[in-house]
């Protein structure tokens, strides 16, 4: 899809031929009737009682006299923030969607903050979305060009330019994590998933590792292999790399769990919605869409995405409940519970983490089902052991509308992680489930600061509108993007500052 940021007036965009304009209304918009055709449509529609400003509320009009658009929607986006919009656009989703849309003009008829800018962008791509890989059959999101029209007014161009360019980037990335969440475990093996890393590297600035079976055993990676012998599927350890500052600069490396599928192992899980653990392995579509983000924009930082991709199954070389493992960092582990496989994968990787000396290491896991019942679907659980880097995170979720809440992590609660046959046990009882996991976890991080995201309970949505949300790409990018503003650039090749130019395009 093609975005398009453009200046327009209310009377231009009556004149901007396309199959659907859609006009965002905020609270305290005034208009004028008889000033231009668009503004006596919205005011006779408020006075008349047919259109209010409530986020969602819409009104849908076709061949209006003096409008090229083919169809209208006047659509409420309450106070015209970033929410406002978003909760604006998900309303009218099925007429994003329509067939017969291709070309689309969105237009602020008030003035447009940054943030409102960079949701509006974000809604319609997610409004558009449309799966297709094993349902071919599926009309294809037929939409292809956005132009997103803001009013002369703009108080500062470059700023919303960049937050403009940022929300593109972003789609970009949340579409290939959907993407890729979505795919069943058997279109998105740990092979094939990391083929889909592979290909990441045909843009400037990203190389590709990938190890198999023989290379993470001479690694010592006694945990993770562990989680993948219950299943001929063989593992993939996937080591992405982008360098977009001196190669002196320490990367920021993120972990994301890759369980292509949680059957629980031995443990086995229940079978009701058993198929949503496909989407087990979000936190390294999550890392495959961050890394796509940042081909788009080619930022100042050094990124590594590290992704232990396993099936979790249940055959008769699997991890038995009971047996005890030798992580890679030395400590050994008691398996109480095969079906907390995904802190056995991560552990590995953090102590891998550690010999790359990093600026800090953030995981991203659909962890623990706990976390689902603490936060919901609102909020990814953020847990950190360093102040400023949780800060950090909270400021980009609230920027990226992508949010995440900050979870405790005293020592008391690793108490129930002691065992009488091994360093540690792989869980503890069922209180406070996702802050032993995350306790767990914290043994095997180094001397760096660490972030982990619980994202069980954000990754996807259930029921009806089943599907991977892409999240938290939007919160990652806009923390990395952060990172990369206060990193110097290049010595030899160094990054010219853009100029705010009126137009850009993605994709
Ligand atoms: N992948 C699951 C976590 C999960 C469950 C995410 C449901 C989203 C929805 C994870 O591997 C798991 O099975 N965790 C267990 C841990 C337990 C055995 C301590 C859980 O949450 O039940
Ligand atoms: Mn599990
Ligand atoms: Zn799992």
């Amino acid at each position: 899809m093609n975005f398009d940021l453009k200046t327009l007036g209310l009377a231009e965009a009556a004149a901007e031929k396309c199959d659907l304009l859609v006009l965002l209304v905020a609270d305290g918009d005034g208009f004028t009737p008889g000033a231009d055709v668009l503004s006596t449509l919205v005011a006779q529609a408020i006075k008349s009682a047919d259109l209010s400003t409530k986020a969602g509320q819409n009104l849908s009009l076709y061949q209006v006299p003096g409008v090229a658009a083919r169809r209208v929607v006047l659509l409420g986006v309450g106070a015209g923030d970033a929410r406002g919009v978003r909760l604006g656009l998900q309303a009218v989703a099925a007429v994003l969607r329509a067939a017969s849309i291709k070309r689309a003009v969105l237009c602020f008829a008030g003035t447009a903050s940054n943030d409102a800018v960079a949701a509006a962008v974000q809604g319609v791509a997610q409004a558009s979305y449309v799966y297709t890989t094993t349902k071919p059959k599926a009309e294809a999101r037929t939409l292809n060009r956005v132009i997103i029209g803001v009013a002369d007014t703009v108080a500062d161009d470059s700023a919303m330019m960049q937050a403009f360019e940022y929300s593109v980037a972003v789609t970009v990335g949340v579409e290939l994590a959907r993407e890729w969440g979505n795919r069943p475990a058997n279109y998105a093996t740990p092979t094939l998933l990391a083929d889909a890393a592979k290909g990441l590297t045909e843009h400037p600035g990203i190389q590709c590792k990938v190890m198999g079976p023989t290379e993470v055993a001479k690694l010592g990676m006694g945990a993770f292999m562990a989680v993948a012998q219950g299943t001929p599927e063989p593992l993939r350890f996937i080591e992405l790399r982008y360098t977009g500052a001196a190669k002196t600069q320490a990367p920021i490396v993120l972990v994301g769990k890759g369980i292509t599928f949680d059957s629980g192992g031995i443990s086995l899980k229940p079978g009701a919605e058993m198929d949503e653990m496909k989407f087990d392995m979000c936190g390294a579509a999550s890392v495959l869409g961050v890394f796509r983000a940042l081909a788009e924009l080619q930022p100042t930082v050094n990124v590594v995405g590290l992704s232990p991709a396993c099936e979790n199954m249940p055959d008769g070389r699997a991890l038995k409940p009971g047996d005890v493992v030798t992580s890679m960092s030395g400590q050994t582990i008691e398996i109480l519970n095969t079906d907390a496989e995904g802190r056995l994968v991560l552990c590995d990787a953090l102590t891998y983490a550690a010999g790359l000396k990093p600026a800090a290491v953030v995981d991203i896991a659909t962890l623990t089902g706990a976390c689902v019942i603490a936060l919901g679907g609102v909020r990814s659980g953020l847990f950190c052991s360093d102040d400023a880097l949780a800060q950090s995170l909270l400021a980009a979720g609230e920027r990226a509308q992508d949010l995440c809440w900050r979870m405790p992590l005293d020592e008391d609660y690793a108490e129930g992680l002691k065992t009488n046959f091994a360093d540690v046990a792989n869980v503890a009882g069922r209180p406070a489930g996702s802050i032993t996991a995350a306790k767990f976890l914290q043994r095997f991080v180094g001397e760096f600061p660490w972030a982990h995201l619980d994202i069980a309970g954000t990754a996807w949505k259930g029921a009806a509108a089943k599907g991977a949300t892409g999240r938290p790409v939007g919160l990652l990018l806009h923390y990395l993007l952060q990172a990369a503003a206060a990193t110097p650039a290049k010595a030899k090749a160094p990054v010219a500052k853009k100029a705010p130019a009126r137009k850009t395009s993605a994709k």
